[in-house]
């Protein structure tokens, strides 16, 4: 993906260094702190205990889901549940198979390899993963030409943690090996105010219940986004203000940063209407849309699509999207009866 406006406020997207540190302060450390995602809390509960029960690793986890819901603090959390270590990678990071090979002798039993964005990864390393995830044994090829053989090397008993933002992008053979499957729904807002509250907490920033509801309303279901939100709504509580969030300052800092009572920012309005004016609340493809905004197919698809149809403002049919009467309505268009 392709982020060319470092600066959005929206993005769900890690920006910086700094924003790392941040979250990784933030991150819950287990499921008990772990807020939301009820379902896939319990199944991983009981998965985890099962598997401590038998004395034998956690089955392979894939997470799938929208970016910035908390795929990387979850599997830093089944680690830390299974007492394990975590090693964290990201698909495009491993180039060859021997960058995998090296990963995956290091690993000790039981630990957790992470791989983010687990669809990039390459064929040649996705098939050195097959055997690894299957019978815990690495074959790799020493030598070259007439010469070259086939060794096999037995692995520590680890669990695989695949993320991805496109289940649909990943091969069979790979989405097969994995025994657990977990998809992360977007967050709503009680959730997201209680995670705001927990962030404002260990920040040591003083919110009220209006302010932290008024940023969960606001942040796309998405704690990453919350997070941000909050961090930019106490700048402006310490500038106009004497630090304390209240939801006047609250609504000030969030309408300076052009995030409206939804949650969405220029690029989402400019999609909008480019569907109910230029394409007369028409089905269109994603990759018109994409070309006619000027953004990538993969941004509008795995970023704000997910949102705007949460929120009931775009639908999808067999020809293409398009936009619902929540949309007319708040983008302050008249919604076309026939
Ligand atoms: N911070 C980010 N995501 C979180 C979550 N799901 N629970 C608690 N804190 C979080």
């Amino acid at each position: 993906m392709n982020f060319e406006d470092e600066d959005r406020l929206i993005s769900p997207v890690l920006e910086d260094v700094q924003e790392e540190r941040m979250e990784n302060t933030l991150r819950p450390k287990t499921l008990e702190e772990y807020i939301g995602q009820d379902k896939v809390k319990e199944n991983m509960k009981i998965y985890i205990e099962a598997a401590k029960k038998r004395g034998e690793p956690l089955d392979h986890v894939l997470l799938y889901g929208p970016p910035g819901l908390g795929k990387t603090t979850l599997a830093g959390i089944i680690s830390n549940e299974m007492n394990s270590n975590i090693k964290i990678t990201s698909g495009p990071a491993i180039t060859k198979p021997g960058d995998l090979a090296a990963l995956l002798t290091n690993l000790s039993e039981f630990d957790v390899l992470f791989i983010d964005e687990i669809h990039r990864l390459n064929k040649s390393v996705e098939e050195i993963l097959y055997p690894a995830l299957e019978d815990y044994t690495l074959d790799i090829m020493i030598g070259k030409g007439p010469s070259a053989r086939s060794i096999r090397l037995d692995l520590p008993k680890f669990t695989l943690i695949g993320a991805t933002t496109k289940a649909g992008s990943l091969t069979t053979p790979l989405r097969d090996r994995f025994g657990i499957v977990h998809r992360l729904e977007l967050y709503n807002e009680k959730d997201l105010a209680t995670i705001i509250k927990r962030s404002a907490k260990i920040l040591e920033i003083t919110i009220d219940e209006a302010s932290s509801t008024e940023i969960a309303r606001r942040s796309r279901g998405t704690p990453r986004i919350a997070n941000r939100l909050l961090k930019r709504v106490r700048d402006y509580a310490s500038v106009l203000g004497d630090g304390n969030i209240d939801l006047k300052i609250t609504k000030i800092a969030l309408n300076h940063l052009e995030i409206d009572e939804m949650g969405l920012d220029e690029i989402d309005r400019k999609l909008l209407e480019t569907m109910i004016m230029k394409y007369k609340g028409k089905p269109v493809g994603l990759e018109t849309l994409a070309t006619t905004i000027g953004e990538e197919v993969d941004t509008i698809e795995d970023v704000y699509e997910p949102y705007l149809i949460q929120i009931g403002f775009i639908g999808r049919t067999p020809r293409g999207r398009i936009p619902l009467e929540a949309a007319y309505k708040h983008m302050g268009f008249a919604y076309p009866e026939d």
